[in-house]
Protein backbone atom coordinates (compact mmCIF):
# COMPACT_ATOMS: atom_id res chain seq x y z
CA UNK A 1 0.00 0.00 0.00
CA UNK A 2 3.02 2.35 0.17
CA UNK A 3 5.42 2.90 -2.00
CA UNK A 4 9.46 2.49 -1.24
CA UNK A 5 9.74 6.26 -0.64
CA UNK A 6 6.60 5.91 1.74
CA UNK A 7 8.31 3.17 3.42
CA UNK A 8 11.43 5.17 4.33
CA UNK A 9 9.19 7.94 5.65
CA UNK A 10 7.45 5.59 7.71
CA UNK A 11 11.09 4.59 9.10
CA UNK A 12 11.77 8.44 9.80
CA UNK A 13 8.61 8.24 11.20
CA UNK A 14 9.32 5.51 13.35
CA UNK A 15 12.92 6.63 14.69
CA UNK A 16 10.92 9.86 16.28
CA UNK A 17 9.65 7.54 19.08
CA UNK A 18 10.65 5.38 21.75
CA UNK A 19 8.19 2.52 21.16
CA UNK A 20 6.32 1.69 17.34
CA UNK A 21 3.39 2.27 18.92
CA UNK A 22 4.37 6.07 19.30
CA UNK A 23 4.39 6.30 14.96
CA UNK A 24 1.16 4.67 14.78
CA UNK A 25 -0.75 8.18 14.35
CA UNK A 26 2.15 9.73 11.82
CA UNK A 27 1.41 6.50 9.58
CA UNK A 28 -1.99 6.65 10.08
CA UNK A 29 -1.87 10.20 8.28
CA UNK A 30 0.19 8.94 5.92
CA UNK A 31 -2.29 6.89 4.75
CA UNK A 32 -5.07 8.88 5.24
CA UNK A 33 -3.29 11.51 2.87
CA UNK A 34 -3.11 8.51 0.11
CA UNK A 35 -5.72 7.12 0.00
CA UNK A 36 -8.78 9.65 1.69
CA UNK A 37 -9.42 6.72 4.70
CA UNK A 38 -8.32 4.08 6.51
CA UNK A 39 -9.62 1.14 5.46
CA UNK A 40 -9.48 -2.55 7.22
CA UNK A 41 -7.00 -3.79 5.10
CA UNK A 42 -4.96 -0.21 5.90
CA UNK A 43 -5.53 -1.21 9.46
CA UNK A 44 -3.85 -4.52 9.17
CA UNK A 45 -1.49 -3.29 6.99
CA UNK A 46 0.06 -0.37 9.15
CA UNK A 47 0.24 -3.30 12.44
CA UNK A 48 2.18 -5.64 10.41
CA UNK A 49 4.24 -3.10 8.87
CA UNK A 50 5.38 -1.31 12.30
CA UNK A 51 5.00 -3.80 14.36
CA UNK A 52 2.04 -2.92 16.87
CA UNK A 53 -1.26 -4.69 17.31
CA UNK A 54 -4.44 -4.39 14.95
CA UNK A 55 -6.41 -3.60 17.66
CA UNK A 56 -4.27 -0.69 18.70
CA UNK A 57 -4.49 0.70 15.44
CA UNK A 58 -7.80 0.27 15.01
CA UNK A 59 -8.36 2.09 18.66
CA UNK A 60 -6.61 5.15 17.47
CA UNK A 61 -9.02 5.41 14.38
CA UNK A 62 -11.91 4.78 15.91
CA UNK A 63 -10.96 7.19 18.71
CA UNK A 64 -10.05 10.30 16.37
CA UNK A 65 -12.48 11.99 14.84
CA UNK A 66 -9.86 12.98 12.25
CA UNK A 67 -9.09 9.61 10.68
CA UNK A 68 -12.44 7.84 8.63
CA UNK A 69 -12.87 4.55 7.59
CA UNK A 70 -15.37 5.25 5.06
CA UNK A 71 -14.66 6.96 1.99
CA UNK A 72 -14.73 10.98 1.83
CA UNK A 73 -14.85 14.13 -0.80
CA UNK A 74 -11.90 15.26 -2.38
CA UNK A 75 -12.70 18.35 -0.08
CA UNK A 76 -13.25 17.36 3.36
CA UNK A 77 -15.08 20.08 4.77
CA UNK A 78 -14.76 19.72 8.77
CA UNK A 79 -17.59 21.94 10.62
CA UNK A 80 -16.32 22.59 14.33
CA UNK A 81 -19.42 22.29 16.21
CA UNK A 82 -17.69 22.78 19.76
CA UNK A 83 -18.81 25.55 22.06
CA UNK A 84 -17.11 28.87 20.51
CA UNK A 85 -18.32 27.78 16.91
CA UNK A 86 -21.96 26.96 18.14
CA UNK A 87 -22.01 29.86 20.25
CA UNK A 88 -20.69 31.97 16.81
CA UNK A 89 -23.08 29.80 13.87
CA UNK A 90 -21.93 26.43 13.61
CA UNK A 91 -25.68 26.05 12.41
CA UNK A 92 -25.79 28.09 9.72
CA UNK A 93 -22.56 27.22 8.65
CA UNK A 94 -23.85 23.58 8.47
CA UNK A 95 -27.11 25.21 7.08
CA UNK A 96 -25.41 27.47 4.08
CA UNK A 97 -22.72 23.96 3.24
CA UNK A 98 -26.55 22.34 2.98
CA UNK A 99 -27.96 25.11 1.04
CA UNK A 100 -24.87 25.06 -1.34
CA UNK A 101 -24.30 21.46 -2.13
CA UNK A 102 -27.42 19.48 -0.28
CA UNK A 103 -25.07 17.19 2.05
CA UNK A 104 -25.22 17.91 5.84
CA UNK A 105 -22.72 15.81 8.31
CA UNK A 106 -21.90 12.55 7.45
CA UNK A 107 -22.90 12.54 4.11
CA UNK A 108 -20.74 13.11 0.43
CA UNK A 109 -21.33 14.49 -2.71
CA UNK A 110 -22.76 12.23 -5.34
CA UNK A 111 -19.64 13.11 -7.59
CA UNK A 112 -17.05 12.70 -4.30
CA UNK A 113 -15.99 16.29 -4.59
CA UNK A 114 -17.07 17.24 -1.08
CA UNK A 115 -18.07 15.60 2.34
CA UNK A 116 -19.13 17.26 5.51
CA UNK A 117 -17.85 16.00 9.09
CA UNK A 118 -18.44 17.25 12.31
CA UNK A 119 -15.29 18.13 14.02
CA UNK A 120 -14.69 18.53 17.37
CA UNK A 121 -12.51 22.23 18.52
CA UNK A 122 -9.84 22.48 16.12
CA UNK A 123 -8.05 25.16 18.06
CA UNK A 124 -9.28 28.34 16.55
CA UNK A 125 -12.17 29.51 18.80
CA UNK A 126 -11.49 32.99 18.93
CA UNK A 127 -11.88 33.39 14.98
CA UNK A 128 -15.17 31.11 15.60
CA UNK A 129 -16.89 30.00 13.59
CA UNK A 130 -14.73 27.92 11.31
CA UNK A 131 -14.28 24.77 9.10
CA UNK A 132 -11.68 23.61 7.79
CA UNK A 133 -11.05 22.17 4.54
CA UNK A 134 -8.72 19.37 3.99
CA UNK A 135 -6.12 20.99 6.31
CA UNK A 136 -6.49 24.80 5.50
CA UNK A 137 -8.56 26.66 8.39
CA UNK A 138 -11.33 28.84 7.00
CA UNK A 139 -12.13 31.16 9.98
CA UNK A 140 -15.17 34.37 10.88
CA UNK A 141 -17.12 31.89 8.45
CA UNK A 142 -20.46 33.68 7.09
CA UNK A 143 -22.62 32.48 4.58
CA UNK A 144 -20.97 34.71 1.89
CA UNK A 145 -17.37 33.18 3.07
CA UNK A 146 -18.68 29.65 2.67
CA UNK A 147 -20.59 30.32 -0.48
CA UNK A 148 -17.16 31.59 -2.16
CA UNK A 149 -14.95 28.96 -0.59
CA UNK A 150 -17.25 26.47 -2.64
CA UNK A 151 -17.24 28.26 -5.71
CA UNK A 152 -13.89 28.09 -5.68
CA UNK A 153 -13.35 24.70 -5.23
CA UNK A 154 -15.93 23.78 -7.60
CA UNK A 155 -14.26 25.60 -10.33
CA UNK A 156 -10.99 23.61 -9.13
CA UNK A 157 -13.10 20.55 -9.43
S1 LIG B 1 -14.73 25.79 19.28
FE1 LIG B 1 -14.45 25.79 17.14
S2 LIG B 1 -12.31 25.95 16.95
FE2 LIG B 1 -12.59 25.81 19.07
Amino acid sequence: MFSEEELQKVQEIRSHYPTNLGAVMGVLHMMQDKYGMISDEAISYIAKLIDVPEENVLGVVSFYEMYHQHPTGKYKLQVCTNVSCLLCGSDMVQKTIKDKIGIGIGEMTEDGLFSVHEAECLGSCGTAPMMSVNKTYHEKLNPEKINAIIDELKAKG
